[in-house]
């Protein structure tokens, strides 16, 4: 599918995100020939920088960071249709510029009215941003074209002010032209969700209560905070990926089965898990964050979050949360789904882990099962891509002995297609139109709903972060939520 006449406009050129994954998602795009032609791409920033500057600056971006092999004919084609504006947010004669470009590049390139305004910029700008974009006219598409507008988390800060946030751009454009990005959606892993589960007969029948003991939903990264400590220190690791990234993975590992694959039928269902999502009532039980220490990331010494530049003195931002929570419908109930997320963990690695009941009879000794474990289906969302079965298996040998075994399935093995990255099949799916792989605001406030009550406990609670080595699995207090229940994380 290649996307029709069309431009991008990015607000938020000279950030890492635009950067290190947007330039290069547009350049990979390009480079499989998914964009139409005449494509244009239009930086807006308070920077004095010529057209050929922004070129130079998207170049670098895309020679360090594109998926593809840079070739010479494909960037030159793409970087005749770069413009830059420069200017503030708040700067209206530089949005009447933006509106006087836009027509340029109908005009001289064919982009045929058609523009997505991509917001990859800190949300206090956004009812701003999208005020201006109404006030020049850039907001309102002729009969016939489009005006679509991209934003990034976070959606807000909590559930009030995530309704503000929808309210301001919902007031300049209408809901089906409003693209939130949740970049694990665009995931192949994630999307596979779905086709593992719905387009085969060998899972549903066990994916309940009745057959699954627990869920566990891991995101571990071995990285720290890099240079976003102004952002990361005011949001921590729920706000940063509980309330988006695994709630989404919740919302797809426990959602009913949508009647078709559209967009509003599976927006339906994830929504209707995410508010049957129910805490338990010990906070302090259930729930679980932890902050860095020093420590050593394999051999590399790595600082503590206290220490890395930015940070507040005295910080109690978490870097790393867990909590369990229940889903409340009659497939599920009873059955913990346990989330955990961490930076400068002992991997970078993300999980879904499926864990089924013993069987309820074994016909072998109590020797014979020692290493028996759980049966479980586990979902590799990244980096090593696939899904594990993992199963009871007889022991070559003269005794009955019952060991784990794992079955495999690796994307690497089974295809030759390469995954687009993330961004690329997002971008994509803006400039085409279509939305499934895109949060409705309802979902946003949903998870601000599950997410509010644990971060207000944490934030009334004198109780600081548990510490964590660097390195390590997390604080030994997440341990213990699972000990408390009879369980063990898994040790991806
Ligand atoms: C972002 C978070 O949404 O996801 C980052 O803000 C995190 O803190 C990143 O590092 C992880 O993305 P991925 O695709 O590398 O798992």
């Amino acid at each position: 599918r290649i996307a029709g006449p069309c431009s991008m406009v990015m607000f938020g050129v000279t950030g890492d995100l635009a950067r290190k994954k947007l330039m290069p998602a547009i350049y990979d795009l390009a480079n499989r020939g998914l964009l139409p032609p005449g494509f244009s791409l239009v930086g807006f920033a308070r920077r004095e920088w010529a057209d050929q500057d922004f070129a130079q600056v998207v170049e670098d971006a895309v020679r360090a960071h594109a998926r593809t092999p840079f070739r010479p004919e494909v960037w030159r084609a793409l970087a005749e249709g770069f413009r830059f504006v420069p200017g503030a947010f708040d700067d209206e004669a530089a949005f009447a510029d933006l509106a006087r470009t836009v027509e340029e590049l109908d005009r001289e390139r064919g982009t045929g009215g058609n523009h997505a305004f991509y917001l990859s910029i800190p949300p206090d700008w956004f009812a701003t941003v999208c005020s201006q974009l109404q006030a020049s006219g850039l907001s309102d598409p002729q009969p016939g074209t489009w005006r679509r507008v991209v934003i990034e988390k976070p959606f807000g800060h909590d559930l009030e002010s995530a309704q503000e946030l929808n309210q301001i751009v919902e007031e300049v454009f209408p809901a089906d032209s409003i693209f939130r990005i949740d970049h694990y959606l665009g995931k192949e892993t994630v999307q596979n969700i779905l086709a593992l589960r719905f387009a085969n007969q060998m899972f549903e029948p066990i994916w309940n209560s009745h057959y699954v003991d627990h869920v566990q939903i891991t995101m571990a990264e071995d990285i720290g905070i890099g240079g976003r400590a102004g952002y990361y220190d005011t949001v921590g690791a729920a706000r940063d990926v509980i309330q988006n990234h695994l709630l989404q993975l919740l919302a797809l590992t426990a959602m009913e089965a949508p009647i078709a694959f559209t967009a509003d039928a599976v927006r339906n269902e994830k929504e209707k898990v995410l508010a049957s999502v129910r805490l338990f009532d010990d906070l302090d039980a259930s729930t679980c964050r932890g902050q860095y220490t020093t420590g050593w990331q394999g051999d590399q010494h790595v600082e503590g979050y206290l220490q890395e530049d930015g940070v507040r003195k005295g910080s109690a931002t978490e870097t790393y949360a867990a909590m369990k929570v229940e889903v409340h419908t009659r497939r599920w109930a009873g059955v913990p789904f346990y989330l955990r997320t961490g930076k400068r963990l002992g991997k970078r690695v993300t999980e879904i882990a499926v864990m089924l009941k013993r069987a309820p009879h074994l016909p072998f000794t109590d020797t014979a099962t020692e290493e028996l474990g759980q049966n479980a289906v586990v979902i590799r969302v990244q980096p090593d891509e696939g899904v594990t079965m993992r199963f009871g298996s007889k022991v070559p040998g003269s005794q009955m002995e019952v060991r784990d075994v794992s079955m495999d399935f690796g994307y690497g093995v089974s295809f030759t297609e390469s995954s687009p990255e993330a961004y690329e099949r997002l971008i994509l799916d803006v400039l085409l139109g279509e939305p499934p792989l895109f949060p409705r605001h309802e979902e946003v406030e949903l998870s601000w709903r599950i997410l509010d009550p644990i971060i207000d406990h944490w934030e009334r609670s004198d109780m600081l972060p548990h510490d964590y080595v660097a390195g390590t699995w997390g604080p030994d207090a997440a341990d213990e939520l699972m000990r408390r229940d009879g369980r063990e994380w898994r040790l991806p």
